[in-house]
This record gives structure tokens, sequence and C-alpha cells, in this order.
């Protein structure tokens, strides 16, 4: 991308932050895995700062302190997965409240919102944030929380955060906007920039992005707002394991070298599937065909790996596609380093009742591909023969050189 500029120093960051030497006896340069539950006290309540693995564990620690710093926020707390994160951010909430949520968001997120915090009186509308005026709309007067994900999962809409943030403190400063993060990872967009309160990730997809650990975390400036959540990441107890908690921290140390492979690889991508004619649309940000192309130049620093396309045909032809890729793994998940492909209508979307699939674009023939690092022109040849492969398509690629 002709502007892209990335965050000053989030390399050294990414290496150093939370990681000093000098905080072990022994000067390791990498942070050893705690595993201990329970640490030693001078006295009783009298501790060095860690007193049981639930509340606090110096491996995990670690790993807070640099994510809290890769995001530009001042505290990062770490969760078992990104549903437990949310559902520990929902328990900021309690019975009656309301939360305003986008239509288009991850089906797990919206399953949450729609089956288990209702369980607990709290309700959410489900609106397209995209377009400023409905939060506007939405908002109640027991409004609590604002939920967004931009860019959307699987249609790759846009949210602009900051004008959505300005709706909402006009409206009531005390309502908190929380911004998932996902896809995007701290490296190409920071949402605190732009005024939200808290942002959300599941750490599982492009922050760890070596597809071996499940995680989450919130990170956020308000000292308030962290005391309470750091009191349901003990009381609620959704914690990761020390060894997750090394791994994704490992994981971190490389975000910045991985998504500039993934930005190049899925514009690349992105663009060469906008050329194929077995091809009925693409959704890339990056693309100038993105009806809010301006907008993600503008609120982000680059693009990640996620290019979402509709295949010619329907489900027989989306099928055949997934059936035929050989490097692409047909796979639920995104964000490693490794190439996936798969049908968010009978996978990671099937939560979503029909009906709202219809109306999000959410068809048989979408399909979502997570971009990985392989070599471009590998992920290229391996598209193009599955695409021909599904709609009986003599080789685009061929064809292009013989013209
Ligand atoms: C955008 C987004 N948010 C949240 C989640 C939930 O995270 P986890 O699977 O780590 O619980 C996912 C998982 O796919 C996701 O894609």
């Amino acid at each position: 991308m002709e502007n892209f500029k990335p965050f000053p120093g989030f390399g050294t960051q990414a290496t150093h932050v939370g990681q000093e030497p000098e905080k072990w006896n022994s000067r390791a340069v990498v942070p050893p895995i705690s595993m201990s539950t329970t640490f030693k006290q001078k006295g009783p309540g009298d501790h060095h700062g860690f007193e049981y693995s639930r509340s606090g564990n110096p491996t995990r620690n670690c790993l807070e302190e640099c994510l809290a710093a890769l995001e530009g926020g001042k505290h990062a707390l770490v969760f078992a997965s990104g549903l437990a994160t949310t559902t520990a951010i929902t328990y900021l909430l309690q019975s009656g409240d309301h939360i305003v949520s986008m239509d288009d968001l991850y089906g797990g997120t919206n399953r949450y919102f729609k089956k288990c915090a209702t369980r607990m009186g709290i309700e959410t509308s489900f609106v397209d944030c995209t377009v400023i005026d409905n939060i506007k709309k939405s908002l109640r007067p027991n409004t609590k929380m604002v939920w967004l994900e931009t860019p959307t999962n699987p249609t790759l809409r846009i949210v602009d955060i900051a004008k959505a943030v300005k709706v909402v403190k006009e409206n009531n400063k005390d309502i908190f906007v929380v911004v998932d993060n996902t896809f995007m990872s701290s490296y190409f967009q920071r949402p605190l920039d732009f005024g939200a309160d808290m942002v959300m990730h599941s750490l599982t997809k492009y922050m760890n992005g070596h597809s071996d650990a499940v995680m989450g975390a919130a990170i956020l400036n308000d000292d308030g707002l962290c005391q309470r959540l750091r009191f349901l990441q003990n009381a609620f107890g959704a914690v990761p394991s020390p060894f997750d908690s090394f791994l994704v921290n490992r994981g971190l140390k490389t975000l910045h070298v991985r998504m500039k492979e993934h930005m190049k690889n899925g514009l690349a991508v992105a663009k060469f599937l906008e050329s194929h004619p077995c091809v009925e649309k693409v959704l890339h940000p990056g693309l100038p065909s993105h009806p809010q192309h301006e907008l993600a130049k503008k609120q982000m620093r680059g693009f990640s790996g996620m290019v979402t396309f509709y295949i010619k045909g329907g489900i027989k032809e989306a099928s055949e596609f997934l059936k035929n890729v050989k490097i692409f793994t047909l796979a639920e998940s995104l964000g490693g380093f490794e190439s996936l492909c798969e049908l968010p209508s009978v996978m990671t979307h099937a939560s979503v009742p029909e009906d709202e699939r219809d109306k999000l674009g959410i068809s048989d023939n979408l399909i979502r591909l997570s971009v990985g690092i392989e070599d471009e022109e590998d992920l290229i040849e391996d598209l193009d023969q599955a695409l021909n492969a599904a709609t009986g398509t003599p080789s685009h690629k061929k064809r292009k050189i013989a013209e």
C-alpha cells in the first residue's frame, strides 16, 4: 500500500517489552515457562508479587506486558480463548443492560450474545454499524457497551471507529466501545488511537500466528475498567496455561515480519482472483473496488491475509473448489502462517440463522481465504487449478499467456 507506515518501534517492542532478563535471577533472555501453581510467601499475605497462578503468573505477565505495548495500551489481560475474553468483558455488564453490536461479526460472538448473554438478562441489538446513524438510532438509556468488529468476518466491511466512538460518547460517555481487532492484528490497526475504550483479540489468529494455541486478550487504558476486568479474570477464572502464554509470547516476536508477508500475498491473491473468469466478485479492503477502500487506507496501516470471494455458481462449485485445493487447507480458523480456506455458510458461520446470512451476503458460493506466508506464485497456481477444476474451465494463467 502506497502510504503504508508501520507504527514506530513496533518490532523493537515486540522483541523486548516485558521480556527483560533482569526479571529473573538466572537472567534468562527468553522468559521461562513458570509452571508452578503457587508461590512461597514471606509471611501470611506478604508475597513477592505472585500468590496463585490463576490470579497471576510470571510467564503470563511477560505476554500481557508485550501485548499492551503492541496495541498502544496501558493494560492487557489474557484469557483462555477469544470467546472467554468476550464473556469476561460482557460480565462487566449486568442484568437489564443492553449491547449494540455489529450484524456481521464472527459467528461465535453472535451466538454468545444471542444464546448466552440473554440468559444473564442482557439484550443485544445487531445493526449494520458501517452506517453510523444506525448506531445512534440503536442506543438506549440502558446501553452499556458497543461491540464493533472491523473488518467484519467474513465480508470484510469496515466501520469508521472514530465516527462510531464520537456518536456513542455524545449520547453517553459511560458506554464503552470495544473493537474486535482479530482480523488486523496490532500491527495494522490500533482502535485505542481512534478513541475505543477496549480492544479484544482472538490471539489464536494472527497474534500467535502458528495455529498452535487458543487464547484471547483485552487491551485498554482505563485503570478502573482494568481493575474490574482483572477481578473477573481471577474470579471468572478462564485463564490460559503458562505453556500457551509462552507460545503466544514467542509468536509475537515475529508478528511484524509475518504480517508484511500476509499483506503482500493477500493483495496478490485478491488481484489474481479479481481477474479470474470463474470468480464473480472479490472482497478485499486493499482493492480500489472495495466500497470502503479510502476509509481502510485512513484507518489501517496495511491489510492482513484475509480475502473473501464469490465463486461463479453455487454450493457445488464452491465445494469442488474447496476439495481441489492442494496448498490451501480446508479448515476453520485464520491468521496462521499456513494458507487456509473455508465455506462460512457451512463452517464458521453455520450458527448464524440462514435468513440473516442471506441479508449479509454470506451465501453458499462465498469462500473465505486466510492467505499464509508460502510463496505467492505457488498460492496463485493452486487457486487457479482449483477454480478451473471446480468450474471446468481451462487454466486462466495459461490462457492469459496465450493471449
Ligand atoms: C473475529 C473473531 N473474533 C473472535 C473469535 C473467537 O476467538 P477464539 O476462537 O479464540 O475463542 C474468532 C474466532 O474465529 C474470530 O475470528
